[in-house]
């Protein structure tokens, strides 16, 4: 059978000319992850939730796509100020094509069944980085009455009679299922105590807005949160705070490029942890007034050990980008991954540009090389896309990498942001016949 007309497919790559010579300010947006979450309470109420620097990314026009096709009706005042309102339920459903874009689409579980006692959301499914089950948020949520079922690919969550506050101990340290049960739990009959919760800025920062609304909330930050649930919640005002894993990743661009790269809007008193560990390598990030901050670096580096954890330790999110910069300092460094059991997509991706890494079960071996060569390379998850770029913007010569549609998930117009301090960056097309 003669094919009629070719099966064209496109990639978009974004294309970096290395070793320019990069200087000047990079302003820090809002927290995708405190972003996502933070427009879900817009389901919590019927009035109007207003929310300041929201960062524009794929993942929250994803968001504002479910909560549009749940009922919410969205509208953008300006830049990153966007009022929520949920006037009218046309759906209590989260479809799979949403779902399966973001997994974080979860995050309108919680308040659904909380307020409407029903919720039908699609199980997300595996991704790039592990399997990344959402069994936690679940048994959470039948310990305060809900009924789950799976069906056809569904989360059926029934509660009819409303959510009960109930004690929940979970078993592992989950950022979306702390968020996910502390928005169940404002809405629910009784107290609802969480233990062993996550303790992330982004699930501070949801608590602070939740009683901005008229929630009960005390413990937020620590691992044991405590829930008065309410009748009703009111509209609000809320900023968003800006985003610690984008500020770590253009900290560690800039020790690369001599530190002559300031960084504004950065959150400093979120990675304290993350300081420490660039500290040992040789590199300061100092202050310089309310949130603004200079990079400045040693000659010679150190290598270093570095275990992910849980907040406030060393976070998952920053590995990819630690990685490549220790690909270039001179000795042997590890890098451990405890949050994740697939997430060193990247070290193969950086062994093509000439990196020396060797991955034994959890813990990646880094040898320090002299340089790295450009080459073509493809990202492979949100945060490794960004350790990619960073990569390209120290190899010698030209870096090709595809798949940037990761990238576009999590950082804000990072083209612009890196033309504007000299990189040599652009996006292109390829088309791919079959
Ligand atoms: C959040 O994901 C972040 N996403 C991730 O950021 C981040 O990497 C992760 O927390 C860890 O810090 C958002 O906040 C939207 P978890 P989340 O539930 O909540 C296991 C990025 O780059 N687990 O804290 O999905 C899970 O498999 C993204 O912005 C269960 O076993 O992560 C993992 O091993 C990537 N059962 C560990 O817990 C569950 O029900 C931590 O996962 C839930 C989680």
């Amino acid at each position: 059978m003669v094919k009629l007309v070719e099966e064209i497919n496109t990639v978009e790559y974004l294309e970096i000319e290395g070793q320019k010579d990069l200087k000047g300010e990079i302003e820090i947006s809002g927290a995708k992850n405190s972003a996502l979450p933070n427009m879900a309470t817009a389901l919590l109420t019927d009035e109007p939730v207003i929310l300041n620097n929201l960062p524009d990314l794929l993942d929250v026009k994803t968001m504002i796509k479910l909560l549009e096709h749940i009922g919410v009706s969205i509208n953008k005042i300006n830049e990153g100020k966007y009022i929520f309102k949920l006037d009218n339920v046309n759906s209590l459903e989260a479809p799979y094509e949403l779902v399966n874009r973001m997994r974080a689409s979860i995050l309108v579980l919680g308040p659904m069944v909380a307020r409407f006692g029903y919720a039908k959301v699609a199980l997300p499914g595996g991704c790039a980085i592990g399997t990344r089950p959402v069994d936690l948020h679940l048994k959470a949520l039948e310990k305060m009455g809900a009924e789950i079922s799976l069906e056809h690919g569904y989360i059926i969550a029934r509660a009819p009679k409303g959510l009960k506050g109930a004690e929940i101990n979970f078993e592992k340290i989950t950022v979306t299922g702390t968020e996910n049960i502390l928005m169940a739990a404002v809405l629910a009959e009784g107290t609802t105590i969480l233990n062993n919760c996550a303790m992330e800025p982004e699930v501070v920062d949801l608590a602070k807005l939740l009683k901005k609304m008229g929630a009960y909330i005390e413990g937020e930050g620590s691992s044991r949160i405590v829930v008065r649930g309410v009748k009703r919640l009111k509209g609000t005002n809320h900023t968003i705070i800006p985003d610690r894993i984008e500020a770590g990743t253009f900290a560690v661009l800039s020790a690369l490029f001599d530190g002559n790269i300031r960084l504004k809007n950065y959150p400093y008193k979120y990675l304290d942890f993350v300081h420490q560990k660039l500290k040992e390598i040789g590199i300061d990030v100092i202050p310089l007034g309310k949130d603004e901050v200079v990079i400045r670096r040693d000659k010679q580096l150190k290598p270093v050990d570095i275990e992910t954890k849980e907040y406030p330790y060393f976070p998952t999110d920053l590995q990819a980008q630690f990685m490549t910069l220790l690909s270039i300092v001179d000795g042997l460094s590890t890098i451990t991954e405890n949050i994740f059991e697939n997430r060193f997509m990247h070290v193969q991706e950086l062994d093509r540009l000439g990196a020396n890494i060797k991955v034994k079960g959890k813990t990646a071996f880094i040898k320090g090389v002299k340089k790295l060569k450009g080459a073509e390379v493809q990202a492979t998850d949100l945060r490794a896309s960004a350790a990619m770029v960073l990569a390209g913007l120290i190899a010698e010569g030209k870096t090709k990498i595809y798949n940037v549609y990761h990238l576009d998930r999590g950082y804000e117009r990072i083209e612009e942001k890196l033309k504007n301090i000299g990189a040599v960056i652009k996006r292109g097309v390829e088309f791919i016949e079959d």
